[in-house]
Order: C-alpha cells, then structure tokens, then sequence
C-alpha cells in the first residue's frame, strides 16, 4: 500500500527529484514528503514555489503498465474527493489542475522512469496553510484561504494517502466518472479556428 513507506525532509530540492535519483533504492509505493522544496518544479518547466505550510509529496508506482493519463485521473481524483471531505468544492481543470473558485489549489507532475520497466513519480503539491501567494497573486489559493481554517499537514497527508489507496484499488471507471463529474471544462465553450465549440466529453 502507498504510505508504509514514508520518507520525510524538513528541506529538499523537489520531491520528484530526490525519488528519481534514488529510484534504485526506494521500494515501490514509498511516499516522499518535504515541508519546504527549494527546487519544485511545475509541468512545462515551471518553478513550482514550495514555501513551508503545504504539502509536497511525491508518490513512486513502480513497474506500472498503465497508461500516464490513468495517473492523471487518479491523482485527480483523489485529490477532488480529499478536498471535497473538507468541504471544499474543487473541480479539475483539464488535465491535471485542481481549481477552486478559478484558482489553483493543487497541482501534479508525472514523470516516467524508462529501463527494463515503467516506473512512475506522481508529484502532487497542495496548498494547504498558505495565504500570501506574492508572485503569483490571484491565480492561486489554499484550503485555509478557502476555509478560514489551518490545517495539520499529517492529518491531511494521511488523509490523502488513505484516499489515494481507495482509488487505486478501485476500478477506473469509478475513478474516471468523478473526473468528469468534476471536469471544470466540460459545458465550457472553446474558440478553435474561428469557430466556438462546447466540450461535452472528455477520452
Ligand atoms: C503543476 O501544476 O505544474 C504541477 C506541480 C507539481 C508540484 C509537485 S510538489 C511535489 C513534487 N515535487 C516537485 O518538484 N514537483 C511536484
């Protein structure tokens, strides 16, 4: 199960970074957690700015066949179902941003290790205690900023961990009919080669 494996840092460089250097060493479905990152990093080469009060974790699945998209639902997903226990009302921004209100709550990195298998480090970065967001202003928030509330960073992370087992061992269909449950684009209107389209379905 992901979480008997737990290895914590008060500081690291990236989460991702220290599971692929040390994927050798690290036995399937360990968790890495750090309260600070000095060095995250968002998809598209973006600096994910991990400063102390969320949850940065990254999840190793080792020898996994699926495809990357079916890790993107999963982790999607149960972050949405987390988030929703606390009340919150997330949706998915397609493929894999999690929103509240139009702003960003949580984000997530896949990345593939290739050699005789498929190994796969999911990278999840959560803002949960943080309220000042300088640099990127509006186009962020944190369940404390949505609530009111701080939060415990290890009952929140046990609590992602226990939901995260559940969709895992759950089918994907089940996972994937949250997903578009949640799926902030579908009903949204995109302007493609001069004409407007409305989403209805994602695949
Ligand atoms: C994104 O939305 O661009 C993805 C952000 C992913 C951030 C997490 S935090 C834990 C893990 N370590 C990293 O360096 N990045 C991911």
């Amino acid at each position: 199960m992901i979480g008997d494996n737990i290895i914590t840092f008060e500081k690291i460089t990236s989460t991702n970074d220290f599971v692929k250097e040390n994927i050798s060493n690290l036995q399937n479905e360990t968790i890495v957690v750090s309260g600070v990152q000095t060095k995250g990093r968002g998809r598209s080469n973006h600096t994910w700015h991990s400063d102390e009060g969320n949850l940065y974790v990254s999840i190793l699945l080792k020898d996994t066949d699926i495809e990357p998209f079916e890790h993107v639902i999963n982790a999607s997903v149960s972050l949405i179902r987390l988030l929703e226990k606390y009340n919150l009302e997330p949706v998915i921004k397609y493929p894999n941003d999690i929103l509240i209100g139009h702003q960003k709550i949580a984000g997530i990195l896949i990345e593939r290790v290739i050699s005789n298998q498929i190994d796969c480090v999911v990278g999840i970065g959560l803002n949960v205690n943080q309220v000042q967001f300088n640099m990127l202003g509006d186009k962020a928030t944190s369940m404390k900023k949505r609530s009111g509330n701080r939060y415990d960073l290890d009952i929140v992370l046990s609590d992602l961990i226990k939901i995260y087992n559940e969709v895992l061992r759950k089918d994907l269909n089940s996972a994937f009919t949250d997903y578009k449950r949640l799926s902030y684009v579908i009903g949204k209107y995109v302007d493609f080669n001069h004409n407007r389209y409305i989403i209805k379905d994602v695949e």
